[in-house]
């Protein structure tokens, strides 16, 4: 280990003596001085946490990705807290992006453009291009300004399982594979940013908070939404963003999305209820329903459901669900962001009535 490693981290055999700390001006200058020296340090942000590095580091970058258990070719999201801090990483900003900007950051808006020289060529995991954001959470903001470097970071659970919206989900993710947790309590929007790409037009390649309605009102310009947010990948078909081609956010138990009406829905559950089998649904239903249930907001309410999902899938996991049966959210502004999540969630399985 190199010696400038000691004074802020200890790492044994079994790797890190993982620490969870809450969010005090003490903290993130630890976190932002073990970012400085090159690891990788789990933070808060307003969609999800995120786990965190030198973007301009590619040593500490990898460190990311072997944490995560990611795939290479997966990129990762740059997160800055200032825009001459993207100016750098970045060959042009251009008008468009300038006016997401200002209009939805600080925020949960990731745009897509051509990566300058200086960031690390692993977050690009080989595309020539580059997502950033900045995100509305001011523990991140504060780590990134102390740090005086933008951060890589993915979300920070290992990849596959569910993105983390608590810092002890990060912490059952992540014990002994990184040195600090900073927890800064629960997120406030709890599905990862909208992912948007610019050129050559402009499509949303991941659904999120930032809806395409909400984008087309600053662009003034249509935009598409990547069909690969609401279908699998056909064999051989090209992949717009990495991120769509794994089964992400899933669960152990087997989950279906069930598209019906309530009163349906009741009925389906009725005939195959059994040992193991969980009801996901809205808040409200679950009295109605004769098998153990989670309710993850209320039918018209897309951005409770959002803030409650990855949760859920977690709490279903630690009751030992077996096979899920999943209310469906719509798919309208901010519901299409959580059909996506729970679509891969289920692995594509959907049951309509
Ligand atoms: O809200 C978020 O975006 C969270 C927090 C921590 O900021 N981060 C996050 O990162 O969700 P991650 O790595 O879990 O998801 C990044 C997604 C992946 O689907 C990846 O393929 C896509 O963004 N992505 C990243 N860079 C890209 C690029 N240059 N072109 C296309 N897609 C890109
Ligand atoms: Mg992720």
């Amino acid at each position: 280990m190199k010696q400038q490693d000691k004074s802020t981290m200890e790492m044994s055999q079994d790797g890190y003596d993982t620490k969870v700390l809450p969010v005090t001006p003490e903290s993130i200058k630890l976190a932002a001085k073990l970012l400085q020296e090159g690891h990788v340090v789990a933070i808060p942000t307003e969609t999800v946490y995120g786990l965190a590095a030198n973007a301009l580091d590619e040593k500490a970058v990898e460190r990311i990705f072997s944490a995560k258990g990611r795939p290479q070719d997966n990129p990762l999201i740059v997160h800055v807290a200032s825009l001459p801090m993207m100016k750098n990483l970045v060959v042009d900003i251009g008008t468009e992006a300038q006016k997401l900007a200002a209009e939805f950051w600080p925020g949960p808006l990731t745009i897509v453009l051509s990566a300058s020289d200086m960031v690390a060529k692993n977050v690009c995991a080989g595309l020539d291009t580059v997502g950033i954001r900045m995100p509305n959470h001011p523990a991140a903001l504060a780590i990134i300004e102390q740090a005086g470097i933008p951060l890589a970071a993915p979300s920070a659970n290992l990849s596959g399982s569910p993105s983390p919206t608590t810092a002890q989900h990060v912490y059952q993710d992540m014990k002994g594979r990184i040195p600090l947790i900073l927890d800064g309590g629960m997120c406030d929007v709890g599905i990862e940013s909208t992912v948007l790409s610019l050129f050559p037009v402009v499509k949303v390649l991941r659904p999120g908070y930032v809806t395409p309605q909400e984008i087309e009102s600053v662009l003034h310009c249509p935009v598409q939404v990547a069909g690969a947010v609401t279908a699998p990948l056909a064999e051989g078909q090209k992949v717009e963003s990495p991120g769509m081609k794994y089964r992400h956010y899933a669960p152990q138990a087997e989950v279906t999305i069930v598209r019906s009406s309530l009163e349906s829905y009741i009925s389906f559950i009725d005939k195959n209820k059994g040992d193991g089998v969980y009801a996901l649904c809205f808040t409200g239903e679950g009295a109605q329903l004769p098998v153990p249930y989670i309710e993850y907001g209320e039918e018209q309410k897309a951005s409770e459901q959002a803030a409650a999902l990855f949760n859920a899938l977690r709490l279903l996991d630690d009751k030992g669900a077996v096979t899920v049966y999943a209310r469906s959210s719509s798919l309208q502004g901010i519901g299409l962001a959580v059909y996506n999540r729970l679509l891969r969630a289920a692995g594509f399985r959907v049951i309509d009535i």
